[in-house]
């Protein structure tokens, strides 16, 4: 099935933020943010701001009823800066105008004097310095210290990665509107609706159930929608309850680069031993979580790394420990992937220091090490159902890996100002929110009297084609096409409590109470179709919109049954509620079960690295990939493809970068390169690996929305592979990007 969403994207007709149609006498919110990234505020001077014509009111913490306070998981950020700031670009206050442009200049009119303090940009010196946002954790498995002893190879490195910037096509931004006693309804590009709900009720000190929250869909997310849709949610919200107006604030994209948190830049140091079979005994490392100036989702990113510290090995002992560093920048956040990147490129690169050390290829210790049923992770989990050998036995014969390399050998053999280079990488990740407590959502299915249904859940549509998936299940249990089906927006009166739109999760939690509504209201309609008939229930069966008993089409339509239904009073409404089995997870032990399954996948990246200019282009990646059974295999693929090339522009043409002072350089799209088609690889093959799935996913369907990004990582170890070719001197220095300045350098030493 088509993504329904298909149709209104090509046309332009699919509504965003800025498409809801704009209510006479709206305000437009404009956020005045700190020019500096630490200091006192001494003075703020709005004045001639205020005095511009045009200029309705400006917003600051004073006008705050409730608490000043957005801090989802730790309570320390801020809505308006009262006293101190902590990163450029952390919102002061709100100017509200008749129009953006009239906003935009009084913004510029704003005086104001700080007292500056001392910046730190880099985990390393916060951590040095005591700055952590909460503290450390640790994940153990066997006992490093007694391993050494049984290594013949003893390895210790440093690896940095950089951050990345989300660049959703839509920017960040919510329009509010009164409504009748007070009440108030937030039109929000967010993931998380409930989490706008809660923290706007918080910050204007009115209950929840005086604000409804309403999505439609986004212009992507990519996590940074999961908690940073939120202020500019209730400043929308603010203005509106303050101004009873309709208030609109969409952030333009140099504000949002420049406001907004990215994933996380970390830092780490790894000690790693191996026997002489080149087997991992032990594995120590040490994550420097450089987390910004509050905490955010920092601690379950964080947690998150933890857990994907050994990535797709087995390793008998290891040690893990994080650190999250307070550090003025903006608060980083989740970002596809949501910790497991970092952790996974440190685990790569331990492994690919090994390799070169030992003057052996990376794959070899990758493949000896890989994970098998019955191995414990280091958080206690036991593996099941690892599809990562059989994985590499499908790459390497359907992908025929050794004809690949030996072409690569052999072109650069010929070649020499252009060289070849390749890299493998499996991945495996773990499905669930990794608090327990957020595994649960819920579906409000309504069956209209005319046969046609709607349906409510607490997904998010940004783009993952969720909402498809969601339809196909309904159609699925009432055997009814496509079109008798709508798709509602998300909304917190109609679903209520909802986790986030994160964690690759959301087609499983938000499925599995859809199939639960939907089976509810398939056995109510049995039950009158049966004793209509003078069956028994178990002989009804709905096909193609039509009525069958013992397998025999019958003279009712799906229609004529919900009629008669509807006619004898049965409820044609349900609400259907899942929470995951299984799943738990004790942090004092930091043991458990968090997830209720992984998704392994194994990816063979082919780069060329042009040895005069620095420069690279990617032949293929090809990928082996554990869908499980996929319910809509064109949606997963576009999932594979857009999370592989958004990974592989992290590892290579994106870079973030900071001054001293904290001022973000790449603060636009002539500044921040993101992949395009051309430096998008020029064949992408995916061949799905035979598995049977598990009944965790939904329809045996495994979670496709986070696990592809990290494939990505073989971009960089591939890019390496083919600077060795051309300079043997080269020393690897793991550090993330490898953009086209750093591949020249390491070309030359
Ligand atoms: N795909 C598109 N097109 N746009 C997005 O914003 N977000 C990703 C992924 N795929 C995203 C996307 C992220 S970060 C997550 S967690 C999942 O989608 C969330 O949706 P799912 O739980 O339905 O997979
Ligand atoms: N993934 C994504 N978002 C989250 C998670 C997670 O594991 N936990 C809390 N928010
Ligand atoms: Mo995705 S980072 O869990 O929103």
């Amino acid at each position: 099935m088509k993504n329904i969403d298909s149709k209104g994207h090509v046309t332009g007709t699919s509504i965003y933020i800025d498409d809801i149609p704009t209510i006479e006498g709206t305000g437009y919110g404009v956020v005045f943010d700190s020019p500096c990234a630490h200091g006192k505020i001494i003075s703020v001077n709005y004045s001639k701001a205020k005095a511009l014509p045009g200029v309705i009111h400006i917003i600051t913490h004073k006008d705050i009823p409730g608490e000043n306070q957005i801090g989802g998981i730790l309570p320390d950020e801020e809505l308006f800066a009262s006293q101190e700031v902590h990163f450029q670009g952390q919102p002061i206050a709100l100017i509200i105008a008749e129009s953006e442009q009239i906003a935009f200049k009084a913004r510029k009119l704003i005086e104001i004097e700080i007292d500056k303090k001392t910046v730190i940009t880099d985990p390393r010196e916060a951590q040095q310095k005591g700055q952590l946002i909460f503290p450390p954790r640790t994940f153990s498995l066997g006992n490093t210290k007694d391993s050494w002893k049984d290594c013949s190879h003893i390895f210790e490195g440093k690896v940095d990665i950089n951050g990345q910037e989300h660049l959703y096509i839509e920017t960040q931004g919510a329009y509010a509107q009164p409504l009748e006693n007070g009440n108030i309804k937030v039109s929000s590009s967010t993931q998380g609706p409930t989490a706008v709900q809660r923290a706007a009720a918080k910050v204007l000190n009115i209950g929840m159930h005086t604000i409804e929250v309403d999505v439609v869909r986004l212009g992507g997310g990519f996590g940074g929608k999961e908690d940073q849709a939120t202020p500019w949610a209730i400043m929308a919200a603010l203005g509106t309850q303050i101004l009873r107006i309709p208030i609109k604030v969409i952030l333009h994209r140099m504000d949002d680069m420049r406001m907004t948190g990215k994933r996380h830049p970390y830092s780490a140091d790894y000690k790693i031993g191996l026997n002489k079979d080149l087997k991992i005994v032990g594995y120590e490392v040490t994550f420097f979580q450089n987390a910004g100036a509050a905490a955010d989702l920092s601690p379950a990113v964080m947690e998150r790394t933890l857990f994907h510290a050994t990535n797709s090995y087995f390793i008998p002992n290891v040690e893990a420990t994080a650190y999250s560093c307070k550090t003025n920048l903006p608060p980083n956040t989740a970002f596809r992937g949501f910790g497991a990147p970092q952790g996974m490129f440190v685990i790569e690169s331990a492994i690919a220091y090994a390799a070169n050390e030992l003057a052996i290829e990376k794959q070899q210790i990758q493949k000896v090490n890989l994970l098998k049923d019955g191995d414990e992770f280091p958080y206690g989990q036991i593996a099941e159902g690892v599809g990562l050998s059989p994985a590499w036995e499908t790459l390497v014969s359907k992908f025929n890996l050794k004809a690949t390399q030996k072409e690569i050998a052999s072109f650069n053999k010929t070649n020499d100002a252009v060289k070849k280079g390749y890299a493998l990488m499996p991945i495996t990740f773990g499905i669930s929110f990794t608090k327990t407590p957020m595994n649960q959502a819920r579906a409000l299915v309504h069956i209209y009297s005319d046969g046609s249904v709607g349906i409510s859940t607490g997904a998010v549509e940004m783009g993952q084609g969720v909402n498809t998936k969601m339809l196909q299940i309904a159609a699925n249990i009432f055997s009814v096409s496509a079109n008798r089906i709508k798709l509602e927006s998300t909304n917190t009166t109609r679903v209520a409590n909802t986790s986030p739109t994160a964690a690759s999760a959301t087609a499983d939690l938000n499925g599995k109470a859809l199939e639960k509504a939907c089976n509810a209201l398939a056995k109510r309609l049995k039950t009158t179709a049966a004793s209509y008939f003078k069956v028994d229930v178990g002989t009804i069966q709905f096909k193609d919109e039509q009525v069958l008993v013992n397998g025999n089409t019958s003279d009712v339509s799906w229609n004529q049954l919900v009629d008669m239904a509807f006619l004898e009073r049965v409820c044609l409404t349900e609400n259907g509620h899942y929470a995951t089995p299984i799943i738990n997870f004790n942090k004092d032990k930091e043991k458990g079960h968090p997830f209720a399954y992984h998704v392994f996948g194994l990816a063979l990246t082919e780069v060329t690295v042009d040895c005069i200019r620095g420069t690279y282009e990617f032949d293929a990646v090809k990928i082996v990939h554990d869908f499980g059974k996929s319910m809509n295999p064109t949606v997963d693929r576009g999932q594979i493809e857009g999370g592989l090339v958004q990974g592989m522009g992290w590892m290579t043409l994106e870079e973030i970068k900071y001054t001293k002072e904290g001022r973000l350089l790449s603060n636009s799209l002539s500044t921040y390169k993101v992949p395009d088609v051309y430096s998008a690889p020029k064949q992408i093959l995916i061949e799905p690996l035979e598995t049977e799935g598990t009944d965790m996913a939904i329809l045996k369907s495994k979670a496709v929305g986070e696990p592809p990004l990290m494939y990505g990582i073989g971009a960089y170890f591939a890019i390496e592979n083919a600077i060795k070719a051309f300079n043997p001197a080269y020393k690897s220095t793991f550090n993330a990007p490898f953009t086209h300045e750093k591949v020249l350098m390491a070309l030359y030493n």
